[in-house]
């Protein structure tokens, strides 16, 4: 989106802030191994697990007078669906089968420091992870039917049964961002947060890759 003088509004200079960040998280060795079929549903499992941590942290934060309403959209938080996927991913007790990595670690704490009233830290999350799970979140979602026969009642955390149209979804929510009252300070603060959330990411990744080694050409 632009703005009436046709300079790029908030929410597309986000974008732009974090388009590096989103070409290396998506490409790290971990995620493109999973969606092109060289794990298993095991590993899914293990991955899943990890975010259901970011998700309880994330979605703990409590809704602050003055918040912009679309951060407590009562049709994303994922943490409910993560559970229940776990629950038939066989994960038994998942936070006792599967503690939480120290990237995890360090991502949850790190969330659980943003203070509540501080906005353009808590977007920076909450558009990294939802955006993420509406867009690369549905491919994902196919790949791993598809390759390692995840059964629906495993994949809700993709299903937003609230949401209709996800591209829909998309572009409201980009308005919203491009409607926030932001002085430039703050903008400044929402893009490198964005680009310290897709760091945390990619840092799970590498350490649920690093369980896994890749096979050693012959
Ligand atoms: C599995 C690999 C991934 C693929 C294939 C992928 C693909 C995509 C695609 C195609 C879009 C554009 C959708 C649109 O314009 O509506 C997108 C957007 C986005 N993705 Fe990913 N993605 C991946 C991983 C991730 C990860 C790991 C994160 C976060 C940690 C993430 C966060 C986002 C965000 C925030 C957007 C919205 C960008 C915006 O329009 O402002 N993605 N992704």
């Amino acid at each position: 989106m632009t703005s009436a003088e046709g300079a790029p509004g908030l929410a597309a200079r986000l974008r732009d802030a974090t388009a590096v960040e989103h070409k290396d998280t998506e490409n790290r060795s971990f995620i493109s191994r999973l969606m092109g079929g060289e794990l298993s549903l095991d590993e899914y499992t293990r991955y899943l697990a990890q975010y259901a941590y970011v998700y309880r942290a994330l979605e703990a934060r409590q809704p602050q007078p003055g918040d912009p309403e679309f951060l407590s959209e009562p049709a994303l938080p994922r943490f409910p669906s993560i559970v229940s996927d776990l629950a038939h991913l066989g994960a038994g007790d998942w936070e006792i089968a599967h503690p939480a990595l120290p990237a995890t670690q360090a991502y949850v704490a790190h969330l659980e420091s943003i203070a509540d009233a501080d906005v353009p830290r808590y977007l920076a999350h909450h558009y990294t992870r939802y955006l993420g799970d509406l867009s690369g979140g549905q491919a994902i979602a196919s790949l791993v039917a598809r390759h390692y026969d995840a059964t629906p009642d495993q994949l809700a955390f993709y299903r937003f049964e609230a949401i209709d149209s996800p591209v829909r979804f998309k572009r409201a929510y980009r308005d919203q961002i491009d409607a926030l009252d932001f002085c430039e300070d703050q903008a400044q603060i929402l893009f490198a947060e964005a680009k310290l959330a897709f760091r945390f990411n990619g840092d799970m990744f590498n350490a649920l890759g690093d369980a896994v080694p890749e096979p050693v050409a012959s």
